[in-house]
C-alpha cells in the first residue's frame, strides 16, 4: 500500500505515543492539495519535531510520488534526504471534512509523518493498520473529539500527550511578545546533540529583538544565543568535536550563536564571520532561553560545539559568544604588545575589550563612557588606566592629554554610537587602527570621516562581524588560563521565567552581564 517508502520494510510497532493532543486538528480547511501538503509541514515544523525545511521537503516528496495511501488517506512526509531534519518521530493529524481533490481522489485525512532513522516504517504499518480499516478511518473522519482521534491512532496509550516532558521556553512571537511557555521537550535527531541549558547570557541584540524583531527571525521563535549546557543526548550519527574527541553525555559544552556554512568562497578562505550563508541559533535555530536545546547539524559539522575547559563555569562559558566577537575585532585591528588602546562605550562588550587588550599586551588601556554611573561600575571591575567621562570633560583632549599629545594606537568603538565613532577617529596615534566594533542605527548608518586624516597619519578603519568557531575556541582558552576571567563580569543571574526582567536590566544599563540559568 504504501508506494513511496523504502522496501526493506520491517514490522515494529512504533515507541511510545507519536501523535500528541496539540497535533490534532480538526475541522480544517485546504483549497488544494498543496495548501494541505504545507499545513502538514507547518504543524510538523510548529511541533518542533522537525528543523526548519521539513515542510518543503514534504512539497518535494510529492512532487515525485503521491503519499495518498486509499480511504481518503493522504501520509505527507519529506524526501529520503530531509530525513536529517527530524528531531523526532511524530505524526500530525488534519481533519479535512470538506475533502480536498488529490489528482482525482478526494482526502479527508492528512497525517503528515517525521520519523527518525528506521522507526519510519514502523510507524507507517502501525498506522496503516487503522486507517486502511473502513471503520476507523471513517470514524476518524467525522471524529469531533480529539481524544476519539488520539485513542484510535495510539492505541496503546490513549490519550497519553501528557506523558511526552515538558520544558519551560521563553518565546519571541512578536516586537513587545515574549511569551515564557510550556513546550514539548526536543529530542536530538540523528545527526543533533540535545544539551541540558545550564546558563544563557543576554545582550544588546536580545533587547533590539524584543522591540522591533530582526529581519532574520521567523517567529515564533525560543530565544538565546549565548549559550552553554551539558550533553544529555548524541543523535547515532554524531562523529567526534574536530580534534577527534568523541563526544560523551555529561559532557559541559559552549555552543557558537552565528553559524558560517564552511563551503562558499569566503569560508574557504576562512573568512566564516563574512559568511553570506550565515544562520543563526535564536534566528532560525530555536535558542538557548530553554530547558533544553538541540544543536542542529549545521552547528556541528563547522567544529561549532567547543567542550567546555576545566575550571570554566557554565555561566562563565556563555559569555565566550560575545567575547569572541572581541577577539575577532582585536586580530582585525592588530592590537598587540605595547599599544596603546582606548575603549569607548563601558558596558559588556567594552569591559571584555578592555581586559583582552591586556592580555594581548597593551602598554595602556583607556576607557571612555558618557554615563557616570556605568563607567564607574565597569571601571571598578576592569581597572582601565584612565576612565574618562564623556559627559563630563572632552574624551578626545582626555586622551590626547592622557598620552603626551600622541594619540592611541587603537580605539575600539563598542557603542552604538557615530560620535564614538568620528570621536575615536581624533584620538589615534599616526599610523593608528580603528575598529568601528559597534554598528550604527539602520536608518542613521553615515558619519564625517576627516579622509585626509586618514590619508595623512596612515589610519587604519577596519570593520567587524561577529566571530568564527575558532574565535569561540579562544574565548574559553584565554578565560582557562585566567588571562582574561569574565566570572566578576557576571552582575545578574535570573530563572528562566524572568527573561523579561533580564532584558530591562540589560536595557537600562544597570549590570554588566546579565545571564540566565534556566
Ligand atoms: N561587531 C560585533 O561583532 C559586535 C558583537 C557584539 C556587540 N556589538 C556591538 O557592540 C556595542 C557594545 O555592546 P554592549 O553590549 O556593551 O552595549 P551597551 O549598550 O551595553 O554599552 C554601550 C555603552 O556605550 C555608551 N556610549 C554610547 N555612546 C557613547 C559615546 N559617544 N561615547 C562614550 N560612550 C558611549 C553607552 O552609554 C553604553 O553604556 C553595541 O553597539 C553592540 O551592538 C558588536
Ligand atoms: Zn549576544
Ligand atoms: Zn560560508
Amino acid at each position: 500500500m504504501v508506494a513511496s517508502l523504502p522496501a526493506d520494510a520491517v514490522k515494529s510497532p512504533p515507541t511510545g505515543d507519536v501523535l500528541v493532543r496539540g497535533a490534532v486538528r480538526l475541522a480544517q480547511h485546504a483549497h488544494d492539495k498543496w495548501d494541505a501538503l504545507r499545513q502538514s509541514g507547518a504543524l510538523l515544523e510548529e511541533l518542533g519535531a522537525v528543523a526548519p525545511g521539513y515542510a518543503a521537503a514534504i512539497l518535494e516528496r510529492e512532487g515525485q510520488i503521491s503519499t495518498y495511501m486509499g480511504e481518503g488517506v493522504a501520509i505527507p512526509h519529506g524526501t529520503d534526504q530531509a530525513r536529517a531534519l527530524v528531531r523526532r518521530t511524530a505524526l500530525g493529524f488534519l481533519q479535512f471534512p470538506n475533502g480536498v481533490d488529490w489528482d482525482g481522489e478526494t482526502v479527508y485525512l492528512c497525517i503528515p509523518i517525521a520519523a527518525s532513522g528506521d522507526e519510519h516504517v514502523g510507524v507507517l504499518s502501525a498506522l496503516a493498520e487503522v486507517l486502511l480499516d473502513a471503520d476507523s478511518a471513517a470514524a476518524l473522519r467525522s471524529a469531533t473529539d480529539i481524544d476519539v482521534v488520539l485513542g484510535l491512532l495510539n492505541p496503546a496509550h490513549g490519550a497519553a500527550a501528557e506523558e511526552i516532558p515538558r520544558m519551560k521556553v521563553a518565546r519571541f512571537y512578536a516586537p513587545g511578545d515574549i511569551r515564557i511557555e510550556d513546550a514539548p521537550e526536543p529530542t536530538a535527531g540523528p545527526s543533533e546533540v540535545k544539551i541540558r541549558v545550564r546558563a544563557c547570557s543576554t545582550c544588546g541584540t536580545d533587547v533590539k529583538i524584543f522591540h522591533s524583531g530582526h529581519q532574520r527571525i521567523d517567529p515564533p521563535r525560543i530565544m538565546g544565543h549565548e549559550v552553554a549546557g551539558q550533553i544529555v543526548e548524541i543523535g547515532a550519527d554524531v562523529g567526534p568535536a574536530g580534534n577527534g574527541r568523541p563526544w560523551r553525555i555529561g559532557d559541559g559544552v559552549q555552543t557558537i550563536a552565528a553559524v558560517p556554512c564552511g563551503q562558499c568562497p569566503d569560508c574557504l578562505r576562512g573568512w566564516n564571520t563574512i559568511c553570506p550563508n550565515q544562520t543563526s541559533v535564536g534566528y532560525q535555530y530555536e535558542g538557548g532561553f530553554a530547558e533544553y536545546l538541540i544543536i542542529p547539524h549545521e552547528v556541528l559539522r563547522v567544529d561549532g560545539l567547543n567542550l567546555i575547559p576545566d575550571g570554566v563555569g557554565f555561566d562563565e562559558a556563555s559569555v565566550a559568544e560575545p567575547f569572541a566577537c572581541a577577539i575577532n575585532a582585536q586580530e582585525l585591528a592588530r592590537v598587540g604588545p605595547g599599544d596603546d588602546v582606548v575603549v569607548i562605550g563601558a558596558g559588556p562588550i567594552g569591559c571584555l575589550h578592555v581586559r583582552l587588550a591586556r592580555a594581548r599586551g597593551a602598554a595602556r588601556v583607556y576607557l571612555v563612557e558618557l554615563s557616570r554611573q556605568r563607567l564607574d561600575m565597569s571601571a571598578a571591575a576592569v581597572k582601565p588606566d584612565a576612565a574618562i567621562c564623556g559627559n563630563e570633560v572632552d574624551p578626545v583632549q582626555a586622551i590626547l592629554d592622557a598620552t603626551n599629545g600622541r594619540g592611541v594606537d587603537v580605539a575600539i568603538t563598542a557603542a552604538a554610537s557615530g560620535q564614538a565613532q568620528e570621536d575615536a577617529l581624533r584620538m589615534l596615534a599616526r599610523r593608528g587602527r580603528l575598529s568601528l566594533f559597534g554598528g550604527l542605527p539602520k536608518d542613521k548608518p553615515t558619519i564625517t570621516l576627516n579622509s585626509n586624516l586618514v590619508h595623512y597619519s596612515e589610519l587604519t578603519v577596519v570593520g567587524v562581524n561577529g566571530s568564527s568557531p575558532d574565535h569561540n575556541k579562544q574565548a574559553l582558552a584565554y578565560m582557562a588560563s585566567g588571562e582574561v576571567p569574565v566570572k566578576d563580569l557576571i552582575t545578574h543571574r535570573l530563572p528562566l521565567d524572568r527573561v523579561l526582567d533580564a532584558i530591562g536590566i540589560v536595557e537600562r544599563g544597570e549590570g554588566i552581564k546579565v545571564t540566565i540559568e534556566p
